[in-house]
């Protein structure tokens, strides 16, 4: 029997950390995705005093930064020859307007650009496995907003809710692509709400202060980072029940009409090629 690799981007803090310590018990390899090899090594080590067997790698990808992405894959390509499941749970929510490497608004390069090249470059991977399958974790947010016009241009103005809610919505419209293209293929690919979750979210070092006191006033009203991760790990388990699905708390739950429009939808992934100067929706052998 082969042995089965999960990938995670974003697991060195809140839900991500408690999805990836959790599931740790139903993969032999645990590849962690995130930009800081020392946050990252804490989980390691976590995972390891728990199951000791286990093999766990360290990849450092910062997913606002499109080279940096590129290397991460480059490195697990070379590494593994398939990838059971890919999370693709980092995000970021910023106050305060702020760029990518690559000249991006800093939550759509990240929740959702640097995750579509991302996936664009492991899906062989992905699709070379037994599970086949892709879980992104995206936010009942997506409803504040709809895609635009200009989603690939630094914003003039900014509104950091609808800005996080463009970035969440493109990443529904990932996944209902992904689905539409290559569920007859067998991947399981589904999103998730975590819901309202006591995490780090928001407290990025440019908005520290703001985030911690707005954290303050809402945490009683928070769910807990094991009750947010709750969906992701239930969908990674039963994933062929959940394929195409929206899930939250555990449960299917219909999109809105705000995240079903299917010409924004194929703009968008149009859009998104041209930006990454990608001849096709997928890479695939
Ligand atoms: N918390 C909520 O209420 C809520 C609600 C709906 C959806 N979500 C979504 O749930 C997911 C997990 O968020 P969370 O609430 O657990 O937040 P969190 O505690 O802030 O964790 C976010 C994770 O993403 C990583 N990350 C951020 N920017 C990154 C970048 N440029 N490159 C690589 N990794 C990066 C962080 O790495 P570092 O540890 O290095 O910072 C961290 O591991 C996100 O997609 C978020 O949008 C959260």
């Amino acid at each position: 029997m082969s042995e089965k690799i999960l990938a995670i981007t974003g697991p060195t803090s809140g839900i991500g950390k408690y999805t990836v310590t959790e599931l740790a018990q139903d993969y032999d390899i645990i590849i962690l995705l995130c930009r800081n090899f020392a946050k990252g090594n804490t989980v390691k080590n976590q995972i390891l005093s728990e199951y000791p067997n286990k093999q766990v790698a360290i990849i450092k990808c910062d997913l606002s930064d499109l080279a940096s992405v590129m290397k991460a894959a480059t490195e697990l390509m070379t590494e593994y020859k398939y990838v059971d499941c890919l999370i693709n749970n980092a995000g970021v929510f910023s106050l305060t307007r702020q760029r990518t490497e690559d000249g991006y608004e800093l939550m759509f390069g990240t929740n959702y650009l640097g995750h579509f090249l991302l996936t664009h470059l492991l899906f062989d991977l992905i699709m070379k496995s037994a599970d086949k399958q892709i879980i992104i974790v995206s936010s009942g947010a997506y409803k504040f907003t709809s895609v635009g016009n200009r989603n690939f241009e630094y914003p003039l103005t900014y509104n950091p809710m609808k800005a996080y809610a463009r970035s969440k919505l493109a990443t529904l419209y990932f996944m209902q692509e992904l689905n539409e293209q290559f569920s007859k293929m067998g991947l399981n690919v589904a999103a998730i709400h975590p819901g309202a979750v006591s995490t780090n979210l928001g407290k990025t070092k440019y908005n520290k202060t703001i985030g911690d006191a707005i954290y303050k006033l809402l945490d009683p009203l928070f769910i807990s980072p094991k009750e947010g991760a709750l969906s992701t790990i239930k969908v990674a388990r039963e994933g062929r029940l959940y394929r195409g699905e929206y899930v939250y708390k555990g449960k299917r739950k219909a999109i809105e009409s705000y995240g079903l429009n299917y010409f924004d939808r194929k703009r968008m992934i149009r859009e998104t090629l041209e930006a990454l100067q990608l001849n096709q929706f997928m890479s695939r052998t």
